[in-house]
């Protein structure tokens, strides 16, 4: 593996000066919990990837989310690399984005701690996702039932404007919102609220079972898996009983609702579809052909980074992000009256 030189061509000096032309504020985050889906590309990666240049933009690794389902650290220190390297591979510029882990950031975990002192218990428990993620049997920790206002004070220390997300984020956000406007309610205007940016097309990808894509339902096509790993999930995604030769309907096909993130030649194979010269095994083969060709120069541009670039990524990254939270978390301190010298 050789270091990828032009990643680090500004570095920190760099990023400041990116900083200094004024634009609005986006920052997302995304956990380190396991290998990244498709789900994930096309929902938070792709439209990071699309817009960061457009905004000072903030991609933070949610190490300290991730451990309210990972328990195992060696896996945890691989996954902070992979995630970040995924994002360079899929075509973010470091130097342009500020790329952090949040767990060297201690003033996220500080701020959680203040709005979980402004928020009921009642009001955290409507999270769809906690009870989601509960009813799938995941331990129902603190850190699950809170993981709201750590979301929050991710978003706010930043004064985030924009925070591209999946549709199963839009309450996280909300939240979001509702901790800046109770903060604010109680010491005086402080924090920004923040809008969700959630693409239409992309906001719930589904999984080969036709559900949401997500880790925790086993339904994944991996972003950065071998050839055979995506083969094999795609060839399982599930149909209908239509026989061979009978036209299909594009509109419920799962397979189909893919092809229109990774086929060029789409109108065809609708029309394929329509007249029934398609079946779905070809279907799918086609499809993995395609996801297969989008993601292998990715590959390539992944594989040619060290983890010892990633690592320096990260460390330049928590520079730039940590001038701007100790900052607002001084203004903070003084607001609710702990700071006393
Ligand atoms: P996480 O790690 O579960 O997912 C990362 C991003 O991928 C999106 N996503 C999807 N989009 C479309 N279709 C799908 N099937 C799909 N599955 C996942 C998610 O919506 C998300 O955008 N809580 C966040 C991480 C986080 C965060 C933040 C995000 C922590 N702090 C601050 C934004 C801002 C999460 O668990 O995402």
């Amino acid at each position: 593996m050789v270091e990828n030189k032009n990643l680090r061509n500004t570095g920190f000096l760099g990023i400041l000066e990116h900083m200094a032309e004024d634009k609005k504020r986006l920052l997302t985050g995304i956990q380190s919990s396991g290998q990244l889906h498709i789900g994930n590309y096309l929902g938070a990666l792709k439209p990071f990837v699309e817009s960061y240049d457009k905004y000072e933009s903030t991609l933070m690794v949610a190490d300290y989310h991730a451990l309210t389902s990972l328990r195992n650290p060696d896996q945890l220190r691989e996954n902070i690399v992979d995630v970040v390297a995924d994002y360079i591979a899929v075509g973010v510029n470091p130097t342009v984005a500020t790329i952090f882990k949040q767990s060297d950031i201690l003033e996220h975990t500080e701020l959680a701690w203040i709005f979980e002192c402004l928020v009921t218990v009642p009001f955290l428990s409507q999270a769809h996702a906690y009870k989601d993620k509960v009813s799938k049997g995941l331990d129902a920790n603190a850190g699950l039932f809170n993981y709201p206002m750590l979301m929050a004070a991710d978003i706010l220390l930043y004064d985030t404007d924009v925070v591209p997300v999946g549709e199963d984020q839009r309450q996280h956000i909300e939240y979001a919102r509702e901790a800046a406007a109770k903060f604010n309610l109680a010491y005086g205007e402080t924090f920004k609220e923040p809008k969700e940016m959630i693409l239409k097309d992309v906001g719930t990808v589904p999984g080969v079972d036709g559900k949401k894509m997500s880790k925790s339902y086993n339904n994944t096509i991996p972003l950065f898996g071998t050839d055979e790993a995506i083969r094999t999930a795609v060839m399982s995604i599930k149909t209908d009983s239509t026989a061979v030769g009978a036209p299909l309907n594009p509109e419920t096909d799962i397979t189909f609702q893919l092809h229109a993130h990774f086929t060029p030649n789409l109108a065809e194979i609708q029309k394929r579809y329509m007249d029934g010269t398609i079946g779905y095994k070809e279907s799918k083969e086609l499809l993995a052909n395609n996801i297969i060709a989008t993601i292998s120069p990715m590959r390539e541009r992944r594989a040619a980074l060290s983890r010892e670039a990633v690592i320096q990524i990260l460390k330049d990254g928590a520079e730039v992000a940590r001038a701007k939270a100790s900052a607002k978390m001084k203004l903070v301190r003084e607001k609710v009256g702990v700071a006393l010298y």
